[in-house]
């Protein structure tokens, strides 16, 4: 497995592989690889012939007091991990690279992007939008995966190259989870032993919402009351949003639809997480 450091690198090996009539799967990740990433990479080996990680932690999608500068950097077992799993090469540039000295161009999806972590985080999905646009636009995929863990990233992606007209089709994959339910996170390695056992309230108001909707409950007020009464339980947790919204619109609704996404996010301590069901 080769590692790449620079968009022309990248754009060559993309291109060489497209003569030979291989299709060309991106994987998108700030590293720190876990079983939820390497869920990404398994599909992209299944459904393409080459296969990028790409592996950088984007400043632009940080507020200034966020946790930038201390989040978690494990690039030598992220390559061994992209290697086992088959990735071809692992796209890993400076940040000059991607935003080189001057850079002035930024990608906002007006709207959707002040929407869900966009509110709480101003500014994230313009820097998610436009550093995944020159991702694209260096790698030529074909197809592209991300996770529906981070849902609202996901809605303003598809907004972003519906709008563009981008080549690159968007694929998402279900949300990997460990055993006791919690949604993986690079961010889960913050958490003691007694947050991560707080952080559970996140899956558990997943679950909740979900049976509702399972027994016949679709009005939206009260399955928001049913997932605050489990976080009234963990008074350590503070809750940023607990919402229902239109997947592709990030509008809130009344009642809750097949395709309807709903989701929270929560402090557990100084760690913001966040999870998410799309209702069926
Ligand atoms: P990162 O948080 O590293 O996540 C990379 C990809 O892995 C995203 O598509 C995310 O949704 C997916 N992922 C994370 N946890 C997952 C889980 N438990 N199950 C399934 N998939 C999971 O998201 C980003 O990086 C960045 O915003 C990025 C798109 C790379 C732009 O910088």
């Amino acid at each position: 497995m080769k590692i790449l450091r620079t968009v022309q690198e990248l754009r060559a090996w993309s291109r060489a592989n497209r003569k030979e009539g291989k299709t060309i799967g991106l994987v998108p990740t700030m590293g720190a690889l876990h079983a939820g990433h390497a869920s990404l990479i398994k599909a992209a080996r299944e459904r393409c012939d080459a296969v990028a990680v790409t592996i950088f932690v984007n400043p632009t999608q940080f507020g200034p007091n966020e946790d930038f500068a201390k989040y978690p950097r494990t690039f030598d077992a992220d390559c061994a991990l992209a290697e086992r799993l088959g990735a071809d090469v692992v796209f890993a540039p400076a940040v000059d690279e991607l935003y080189p000295d001057g850079a002035m161009t930024f990608v906002d999806v007006e709207g959707l992007s002040g929407r869900l972590d966009g509110a709480s985080r101003p500014g994230h999905f313009r820097g998610v939008a436009t550093v995944v646009t020159k991702l694209f636009v260096a790698a030529e995929a074909d197809l592209a995966f991300f996770g529906q863990k981070d849902a609202a990233q996901v809605a303003v992606l598809r907004r972003m190259t519906a709008d563009l007209r981008l080549a690159t089709e968007i694929v998402v994959c279900p949300i990997v989870r460990e055993a006791d339910g919690l949604a993986l996170s690079s961010r889960n390695v913050y958490l003691s032993a007694q947050q991560r056992h707080q952080a559970l309230a996140l899956s558990r108001a997943i679950g909740t919402v979900e049976s509702l909707v399972g027994h016949g409950q679709h009005n939206v007020a009260t399955l928001i009351e049913a997932a605050e009464a489990v976080f009234g339980a963990e008074p350590d947790i503070r809750v940023d949003y607990i919402t229902c919204v239109d997947w592709a619109t990030l509008e809130p609704v009344e009642t809750a639809a097949p395709g309807t996404l709903f989701a929270v996010a929560a402090w557990v301590g100084e760690t913001r997480l966040i999870d998410n069901t799309i209702l069926s």
